[in-house]
């Protein structure tokens, strides 16, 4: 009897990020087979024992594992969410020179093992890393995503939800360009139970276009009142990790705002940006182009001229 092929992810870092993300994708039964690789043996073989140690509660057997980078050859995708974090006070692009150094390093390790599956990236400044990530490695574009804008649409849906009564899965509105300080946010094609949400604000006056700007601000600034609070951010990052990894293996061909090469889509070429996309077993399959206003294209422009001041200097 022909052998099933079993789903895997190797999962570079098991920090916060890293460690949410294996606890996601286990209770949730999305993999057949999870791989732990981190530069600290010790904390990465803690990780597995931990999570192992909660298999009988787990809706699926996920066969969690400590690995090193010659055991990505033959997994699907590989997750990388190794590198220094945010503290107080800093941006996403602060980080980006040191991050770097480390990513050349990984993706250099893992591409020696034979790996030709899929990249997903989620450490920050995630845009620039992804991008990085596609020129290290030498893949086709669409198998290297980025999380993008995926937890700020998803912070984003469950404010406009809460503000409007509305269950966020019932909310079609996306945040785009830069995972950072220069994203946007595109009412033009946001609806709430298939409302445009612009004609909500016109037809009842109780609701108002301050209050949905009010809710874009908390949605950008969301991390930095996180850190503020407990240090980092992990939980919402690790879920929509897990999110990708689910519309990727079950080939789903859902729509999601990941961090994605644009070839001149919205104007842009050459950059890693979150926008809407097709997701498959292929990774991404095509880039949805809404059509934004003119006041959306010109900020998602001025997103990607922020990106392209970071990468030029790192990579022509
Ligand atoms: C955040 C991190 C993932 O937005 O950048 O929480």
């Amino acid at each position: 009897m022909k052998k099933e092929k079993i789903s895997s992810v190797a999962v570079i870092g098991t920090g916060y990020v890293g460690s949410s993300y294996a606890f996601a994708l286990m209770n949730q039964g999305i993999v057949d087979e999870l791989i732990l690789i981190d530069v600290n043996k010790e904390k990465a073989i803690g990780e597995v024992m931990d999570l192992n140690h909660g298999k009988v509660f787990s809706p699926d057997s996920t066969n969690i594992l400590f690995g090193e980078y010659k055991d990505c050859a033959d997994v699907d995708i590989v997750v990388i969410c190794a590198g220094a974090n945010q503290k107080p006070g800093e941006t996403r692009l602060d980080l980006v020179d040191k991050n770097l150094i480390i990513f050349k390093t990984i993706v250099e390790n893992v591409m020696a093992s034979g790996f030709n599956g899929i990249f997903l990236v989620a450490t920050n400044p995630v845009d620039i890393l992804t991008y990085a990530t596609w020129h290290y490695s030498g893949l086709p574009k669409g198998r290297v995503i980025g999380s993008g804008t995926i937890l700020d649409t998803a912070r984003f849906r469950y404010l406009i939800g809460d503000y409007f009564k509305i269950a966020p899965k019932n909310v079609h509105a996306y945040i785009i360009g830069e995972h950072g300080d220069s994203e946007l946010p595109v009412y033009s094609s946001a609806d709430v139970g298939g409302i445009p949400i612009l004609k909500m604000i016109e037809r009842q006056e109780q609701y108002k276009k301050e209050d949905l700007d009010e809710i874009f601000i908390n949605v950008r600034d969301a991390a930095y009142k996180i850190i503020e609070g407990k240090g980092a951010t992990y939980y919402g990052i690790a879920m929509g990790l897990a999110r990708i990894t689910k519309a990727i293996l079950n080939n789903e061909n859902s729509v999601l705002t990941v961090s994605a090469h644009l070839d001149g889509q919205y104007s842009e070429k050459n950059v890693y940006m979150g926008v809407p996309a097709i997701i498959n077993r292929s990774g991404i399959r095509e880039i949805v182009e809404l059509e934004l206003n003119e006041e959306e294209q010109q900020k998602f422009q001025h997103s990607a001229d922020v990106l392209k001041a970071i990468l030029a200097p790192r990579f022509e």
